[in-house]
């Protein structure tokens, strides 16, 4: 439709277009008005008549707006509220009540699970996203479940949903875990880093600082933050202002505008700086889980090597001791100290490496993974990409471990075997759905 025809569609009333149109009939319909409002009681009536045909229609509006956050939406309703409340009970003298975002993820539920088991309470949220397979995602909500935690399924931009789980709930603790993890992905998809990482974590931040009591905060920051740092082991008192990747910007970021929340309204943060943590139920995105399922398949693995021909390698963490890490965190982590929005006092502010610190090559890694599945691996060895990722990684934990007690137990031979004897568990996802050909 050429733009002046859609103009006079849209806009029919132009005045000289409806000159030329005036016909017997509109002639009749002027006539009927005219009388209609020729007396002022008339218009009265209608002035009425008016007004409430605008009330009734702002009430539905709102019945509308109500409705379809109750009965469309996943959440809301005393049945929710009644499982939001008993999945928060606390059942230990001292224990805390914790929000856990992303706690359907990999490291989420192990922590969720390691929380309820000691008798905190613990709720989670996740949105079940399909950056990787969400049935696994679902497979862990259900684990969840049966040992009585409940995660309620919404996003963490999604601000009404926070403040009815936190007037639903005095959270004591969040430990925030959601996050667009990986990263390469943020070549393909880098709004999906913004969207969580970023915008997420300020619509999380927002309700915290006014939430009463406001919680305190520990949350996963990566090792990535030290990106094209060359000193190692990793420090935190070292240079994180060179990322490789989005992704690693985005925790950069996090750590940032965490470190303003604490500053102007009071909030207790801790952030976690994770080095690459690996284990059953854990991401089929992450290299150890995908060179499984492909050496399981009898499919060629992908291995990147850096310059000069120099192996990669990475401090991999097993996520037991990464679980104790969070738990250490929390139990440290201090109090907010504002009330109303507003500061009322310095609140802690702490970051630790949560590491292993034995850094081991890839193709090491690949040489265990052969060990334990017992079949020969078909390499294609090319060199490293610029697409984010780091040629190694390295942690020092003496802060963690000064602070509360943190100490890796499980090298990677160990860690290996417990995940492929999860992956070959026909009774839950592992070999089924993730690494059956
Ligand atoms: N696993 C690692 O090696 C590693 C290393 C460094 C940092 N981290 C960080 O640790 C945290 C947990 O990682 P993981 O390995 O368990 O990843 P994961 O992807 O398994 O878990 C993250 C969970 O958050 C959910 N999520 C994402 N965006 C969301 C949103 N907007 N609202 C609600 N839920 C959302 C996802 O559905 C997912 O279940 C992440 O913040 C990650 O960046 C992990």
């Amino acid at each position: 439709m050429p733009a002046a025809d859609l103009e006079d569609e849209l806009f029919p009333s132009t005045p000289g277009k409806f000159k030329g149109e005036r016909n017997a009939h509109y002639y009749f319909m002027n006539r009927q008005l005219h009388r209609c409002f020729a007396s002022t009681s008339t218009m009265f009536l209608w002035a009425l008549f008016l007004i409430a045909l605008t009330a009734s229609y702002l009430s539905f509006q709102s019945f509308v707006d109500t409705g379809s956050r109750y009965f469309s939406a996943s959440w809301g309703g005393i049945q929710w509220e009644n499982n939001v409340r008993k999945s928060a009970e606390i059942r230990r003298s001292g224990g805390m009540s914790v929000l856990v975002t992303g706690a359907a993820g990999f490291v989420g539920s192990h922590v969720s699970l390691a929380l309820k088991k000691r008798g905190d309470g613990v709720v989670g949220i996740d949105n079940f996203n399909n950056y990787y397979d969400p049935s696994l995602k679902k497979a862990r909500k259900t684990l969840l479940s049966n040992h009585g935690v409940f995660v309620v399924e919404g996003d963490i931009n999604d601000q009404k949903i926070l403040e009815k789980l936190f007037d639903t709930v005095a959270f004591t603790h969040v430990l925030h875990l959601a996050a667009q993890a990986g990263v390469r992905y943020a070549i393909e998809n880098p709004h999906s880093y913004v969207h969580s990482n970023i915008a997420g974590l300020v619509s999380l931040l927002e309700v915290c600082k006014s939430a009463q009591p406001q919680p305190s905060i520990v949350w996963a920051s990566s090792s990535s933050v030290y990106g094209l740092n060359e000193k190692s082991p990793f420090s935190e008192l070292d240079r994180t202002d060179r990322p490789a990747s989005l992704y690693a910007a985005t925790k950069k970021a996090g750590e940032e505008i965490t470190h303003t929340y604490n500053h102007i309204y009071g909030l207790s943060i801790t952030g976690l700086r994770f080095f690459t943590v690996y284990g059953p139920w854990g991401r089929p995105d992450m290299a150890y889980f995908s060179f499984t399922r492909n050496i399981l398949q009898g499919k060629p693995i992908t291995i990147y090597r850096g310059k000069n021909g120099k192996e990669l390698a990475r401090d991999f963490t097993y996520i037991d001791d990464v679980v104790k890490g969070c738990l250490g965190a929390l139990d440290t982590s201090g109090q907010s100290t504002g009330t109303g929005g507003k500061k009322r006092g310095p609140a802690p502010y702490r970051i630790f490496n949560l590491g292993n610190t034995q850094p081991v090559t890839v193709p090491t890694l690949v040489g265990i993974l052969e060990k334990n599945l017992k079949v020969k691996a078909k390499k294609n060895v090319v060199e490293m990409p610029g697409n984010g990722d780091v040629p190694f990684t390295h942690a020092n934990i003496s802060l963690a471990r000064r602070d509360f007690g943190y100490k890796p137990t499980t090298d990677l031979q160990t860690g290996l075997k417990k995940f492929v004897r999860w992956c070959g568990s026909s009774q839950i996802l592992g070999r089924k759905i993730l690494c059956d050909p």
